[in-house]
Order: structure tokens, then sequence, then C-alpha cells
């Protein structure tokens, strides 16, 4: 039987990785999170110091790397770098790594090779228009600018963080634009994708949704 695959794809701050990892749980599947593999070449970028708009140096980057994705956590050359992948300088630079069509091809295929394993929910850009475009369950999780960047800040300003929502709003409005607009697999909802507006859904009203839809197909 072919393994289950559920995706899970929008724009930043949507609750993508919130709810992947719940319903991970829930259903007792394995979870991806493809945006952290991203993230972690850009984190190796700036601390080598490369210079990100030179393509060939980040993508000589990405061959000599080992990312991998274990128990909800990432890991880079045998580190686990989950913390460090979240600073706001890894998100401001990250959508500049990702548009690379070399990177996303090295990335996408180590990310169908983890998922492949067992089942599993991932949450990203393209999981349902390319990382697997035949998976059962799609999802396209939205929610507007100013609720997603709310929710950032929130979460940033609880970890102890300096930041201001105006930035953080601007920031995300930024990364949208370059992941819905560049060449390779931009940031899309796939045609058969369910769509959640979630601006004033909470968590565990998503969660439940998805699990509804899952579990309600397997009955029929
Ligand atoms: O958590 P957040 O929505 O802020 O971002 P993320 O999921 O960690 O993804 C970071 C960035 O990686 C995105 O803004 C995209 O540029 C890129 N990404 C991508 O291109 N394709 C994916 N499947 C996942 C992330
Ligand atoms: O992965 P993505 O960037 O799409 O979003 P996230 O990191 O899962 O969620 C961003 C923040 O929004 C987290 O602090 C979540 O707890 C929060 N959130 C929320 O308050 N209400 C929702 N319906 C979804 C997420």
């Amino acid at each position: 039987m072919e393994n289950l695959i559920i995706a899970i794809d929008g724009p930043a701050g949507a609750g993508k990785s919130t709810i992947s990892k719940l319903v991970s749980k829930r259903l007792d599947i394995n979870y991806l999170d493809t945006g952290a593999m991203y993230r972690a070449i850009t984190y190796k970028c700036i601390e080598e110091g490369i210079n990100i708009n030179n393509e060939e140096e980040v993508i000589k980057i990405c061959e000599s790397s080992d990312v991998d994705f274990r128990n909800n956590q990432i890991y880079l050359d045998g580190k686990n770098i989950d913390i460090e992948i979240r600073r706001q300088e890894v998100s401001s630079n990250v959508s500049n790594v990702a548009k690379i069509k070399k990177v996303r091809k090295l990335l996408v295929a180590r990310q169908r090779e983890i998922a492949s394993e067992s089942d599993a929910i991932l949450d990203g850009r393209d999981v349902g228009t390319c990382i697997f475009p035949d998976a059962r369950y799609k999802f396209f999780l939205s929610a507007s600018a100013q609720e997603r960047g709310r929710r950032r800040y929130e979460e940033l300003k609880s970890k102890g963080e300096d930041v201001d929502l105006d930035n953080i709003i601007e920031d995300i409005k930024k990364r949208d634009k370059i992941d819905s607009t560049r060449e390779v697999s931009p940031l899309i909802k796939a045609e058969d994708a369910i769509e959640i507006d979630s601006t004033s859904m909470s968590i565990n009203e998503v969660v439940d949704y998805i699990i509804d839809a899952v579990e309600s197909d397997k009955i029929r």
C-alpha cells in the first residue's frame, strides 16, 4: 500500500508548521518541515560569509551539505540547528536562496527521500504542486498578512526577541512576493488543494478540520 502523504502549503506565518506538528501527533505519522531545509542552507551561507546573491557559491554550499530532519528537528552536517534557523537574518535571506533552481532540485530530492520512508505530513510552498503532486490530501493554509505578522510578532516577542510589528509584516510581504513570483515552483495553491483561511480560526479548529477531512475520506 502506498504511503499516506498530507501536503500543507501556504504563505509565511499561516500556521503551517504548528498545525502540521499537531496533525502528525494525532495521526501518528512523520512530520517534515521543508522550509527548515532552505533555512539550513541559508544559515550555513551566512555562517561561512557567502554572498547569497552569488548563485554558484550557494549551490556549492548546498551540494556539500548534509541536511536532515529527524524527530521534528533540523540537522546540518550532523548538528542540530533548530534554534539558529529561526533568526531574523535567516528569515530575510531565505527566499533568495530558495529561488535558485539547482538548490530546489537538490532539496526536493532529499525531501522526497526523507518523506518516502513512512506516512508523512509535509509543510512548505510546493509540497502539493511539486514535491508530491499525487498526494492524497492537499491543503492550502492562508490568513491575512496583518494576522500572520501579528502571530509571528507575538511568537518572537515571547521568546524575548526585540521585534517591530511593522518590520515583520513588511518582511512577510516581501518574502511572499519573492516566493510567489519566482520562476521555479512558485508558491501557488494546487488546483486540487482545499484552501483554509485561518485568519479567524484557532489552531485547534484548523487541526480538527484537517483530521476530519482525512478521516471522513478514509471511511468512504
Ligand atoms: O515558517 P515560515 O513560513 O516563515 O517559512 P518556512 O516554511 O520556514 O520557509 C522559509 C522559506 O523557504 C520560504 O519563505 C520560502 O522562500 C522557502 N521555501 C520554499 O521555497 N519551498 C518550500 N517547500 C518551503 C520553504
Ligand atoms: O509555519 P508557518 O510559518 O506557516 O506558521 P507557524 O510558525 O506555524 O505559526 C506562526 C505563529 O502563529 C505561531 O506562533 C502559531 O502558534 C500562531 N498561530 C495562531 O496563533 N493561530 C493559528 N490559527 C495558527 C498559528
